[in-house]
């Protein structure tokens, strides 16, 4: 059935016929020595994809026989690579890169694939692959590609009982109940998807974190998973509870500074490691939302994370300690929480320590501006924590294609060290010289037939995956990639769907939350509208607090005049954002206060903008109907059907959003819709 559970690795036969000719010839002949498990899998890739997409068989023979061989290995494993004295290209790929040449072998015009490392060699099997799904030329292939960041990381927020927090797609993929003895296929299957983007992590639990994972009765089945992954190249990490002591550990501490504490994750990293002894380490929320931490024992951020990063060191292990805190007293902004507690503590974190901060300063939403602790830790490695299931984004129901917004913050400018001090470059490392670099996504995966639920959030999974190998590239050409090896490299179906993909984001953002409005959803479960909910429980887990419209205006101060969160980023950038003339509009009222009648660039008032903005959203969606029904005689029924019923529901969804927000603010501005507008209705 074509319900997307083969992703992007569809190997469909090449469609046009001049290519495929071309493709055959230039493809006729294999060869990969050795018969390593990595190994052993590139090479089965390369069988079926090969097969799949050349419609023939493929032969394997010991040296190149004729030209168009494609010679693949490392110098280890291969002597015909080893005999090509590509060393100093090697050398400057590092242990993941690869390269792909197209060169003369034993006088035979060949493609060389080459890696210092086995792993290299899959994902350059991968990228070979992927040239030809899309269409591309491969015959002067002159490609050298390595990692930008070194930790690419999947964070899944499962629960030892199979639910998924934040998760739309099914119940989580580990079945705890048949591990360690049953490995499904679909763990194999979920470790290649993770291989063909150079996804080299994963951290299996819920950062709200269960501290039965670290027993032994897990750690068996943990072990398993980790045995399951290693040929892929994906590492296994866990999520550590700060009061496991307590809880498994029968201690009456869980205090970092008390020695029979440090003794104890001491012992567990060692216990871990005799299980899985290339254990990726810990990742830790810790003091947020009503999780234990080091400051229920009077102590810092810097002691939790050094703690156990001291128990992990031995063996190489990390510790990714976030920085996504708020307590239980309620700060003036929460924006700024985060910021107060680590800015402090940069120089006093191990050397194994990544923070890791989420993209914004709240939490998730369809836009934020950059948190202000990037750039203003020098001294700490920071890792990036990007949401790839789409909490605060209509969820599985609404197609949102997230490269843009992944993008938008990687390419912010801090300032810290003058312009041009990117986001990309504080994470990468090159902005402040670190070595430790990493990123995280929050995955939207789980047991549906198509992994992701809404088969969009594939493109997701895929973005995140792509960006995390290089983050210069842009969306555009990601969203090409991801079409063509998803449905079709014909213009017929790339250009509306690459359409679609582009415009999702800006959709979303126009019918929940335009014009730098954020969490005004749903209260909790974080679905659909909700701008008027007030103190259930703190005044921060509300939608007034947020927006806080009135008779005047609307938007959050967060100036001078306000909460001043502002003054947490860089002189350059506080002037920018801090004046209401040169505030991108896209952030005016995360930032600012605006009057009602406040003339925006367009020349309307914001209360006009505010209903062009919310009405631009569901026309946007409409489009998005329109264009997908072009690719319906290109499609299979399947994935067609699938996606039109979901864009349909999600045009309801928009016009939910917009009647429901414009609605309710039209009580604090009361004016009127402009005329030319569909009217809202009360529903
Ligand atoms: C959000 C989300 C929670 C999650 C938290 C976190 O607040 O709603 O479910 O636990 O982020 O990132 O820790």
């Amino acid at each position: 059935a074509e319900d997307g559970y083969r992703l992007w690795l569809r190997y469909d036969q090449v469609q046009d016929a001049n290519k495929l000719q071309q493709y055959r010839q230039q493809v006729s002949e294999i060869v990969i020595e050795g018969s390593s498990p990595t190994l052993a899998i590139a090479r089965k890739e390369l069988t079926q994809g090969l097969k799949g997409l050349l419609g023939q068989d493929i032969i394997f023979t010991k040296q190149p026989t004729k030209a168009g061989a494609l010679v693949a290995g490392t110098p280890a494993s291969s002597p015909v690579v080893a005999a090509l004295q590509l060393n100093d290209k090697l050398k400057a790929v590092g242990p993941e890169g690869y390269l792909l040449l197209t060169m003369p072998v034993n006088g035979k015009n060949s493609t060389v694939l080459a890696a210092n490392t086995e792993v290299g060699v899959l994902y350059g099997t991968f990228h070979f692959l992927r040239l030809l799904q899309t269409a591309q030329d491969i015959s002067k292939l002159s490609i050298s590609s390595s990692p930008k960041l070194q930790h690419r990381v999947l964070n899944h927020w499962d629960n030892l009982d199979r639910t998924v927090e934040r998760g739309y797609a099914g119940f989580s993929l580990w079945d705890w109940h048949k591990l360690p003895g049953y490995i499904d296929q679909r763990y194999l299957d979920y470790a290649r998807a993770n291989a063909s983007l150079g996804i080299n992590g994963t951290v299996l639990t819920n950062v709200n974190a269960n501290a039965l994972v670290l027993t032994k009765e897990y750690l068996v089945k943990v072990a398993a998973l980790a045995d399951a992954f290693r040929p892929y190249g994906l590492k296994v990490y866990l999520t550590a509870r700060f009061s496991a002591p307590i809880e498994i550990g029968g201690l009456q501490t869980a205090d970092p500074l008390d020695p029979t504490v440090q003794t104890w994750w001491k012992d567990k990293a060692a216990e871990i490691y005799s299980y899985v002894p290339d254990f990726g380490g810990f990742l830790v929320k810790a003091n947020s939302e009503g999780q234990p931490g080091p400051q229920n024992y009077g102590r810092n951020h810097a002691d939790g994370a050094n703690m156990l990063a001291d128990a992990v060191a031995p063996q190489g292990g990390i510790v990714m300690w976030r920085a996504f805190v708020y307590d239980d007293k309620e700060p003036d902004d929460r924006a700024k929480q985060a910021y107060n507690e680590f800015k402090p503590l940069d120089g006093q974190f191990r050397k194994n320590v990544m923070v890791q901060v989420k993209n914004g300063a709240i939490d998730f939403q369809p836009r934020e501006p950059f948190h202000p602790l990037f750039g203003a830790m020098p001294k700490t490695p920071i890792m990036m924590e990007f949401q790839i299931t789409q909490e605060y984004l209509g969820q599985a129901t609404n197609l949102a294609y997230l490269a843009p917004m992944f993008r938008e913050t990687l390419q912010a400018d801090t300032h810290t060290k003058g312009k041009g001090s990117t986001v990309a470059k504080v994470i990468d490392g090159t902005l402040d010289n670190h070595t430790l670099t990493g990123i995280a996504g929050v995955a939207n995966i789980g047991n549906d037939r198509n992994w992701t639920g809404h088969l969009f959030g594939q493109s997701n999974w895929y973005a995140f995956g792509r960006l995390a190998w290089n983050h210069q590239l842009s969306s555009e050409s990601i969203a090409t990639e991801w079409i063509n090896m998803t449905f079709s490299t014909n213009a017929n179906v790339v250009l509306p769907v690459q359409d679609m993909l582009m415009t999702s984001r800006e959709a979303v953002v126009n019918y929940m939350t335009p014009l730098g409005l954020h969490h005004i959803m749903g209260w909790s479960h974080h679905y659909g509208p909700g701008p008027w909910i007030k103190d259930k429980h703190r005044a921060d887990w509300t939608s007034v607090y947020y927006h806080r419209a009135d008779e005047k205006g609307i938007g959050f101060d967060r100036t001078k005049t306000g909460s001043n969160a502002l003054a947490q980023y860089a002189p350059a950038v506080q002037k920018q954002f801090g004046n209401l003339k040169t505030c991108p509009e896209e952030f005016l009222l995360w930032f600012h206060h605006v009057s009602w009648d406040h003339k925006l660039k367009s020349g309307r008032t914001l209360w006009n903008e505010l209903c062009y903005r919310y009405s631009d959203g569901v026309q946007q969606v409409r489009d998005m109907q329109q264009n997908w029904a072009k690719v319906a005689p290109a499609l299979d029924e399947e994935r067609f059907a699938h996606v039109q019923s979901l864009l349909k529901i999600q045009e309801q969804e928009a016009r939910w959003w917009r009647d429901a927000c414009l609605l309710y603010f039209q009580t604090y501005s009361k004016r009127p819709i402009p005329q030319e507008l569909e009217k809202p209705t009360q529903t």
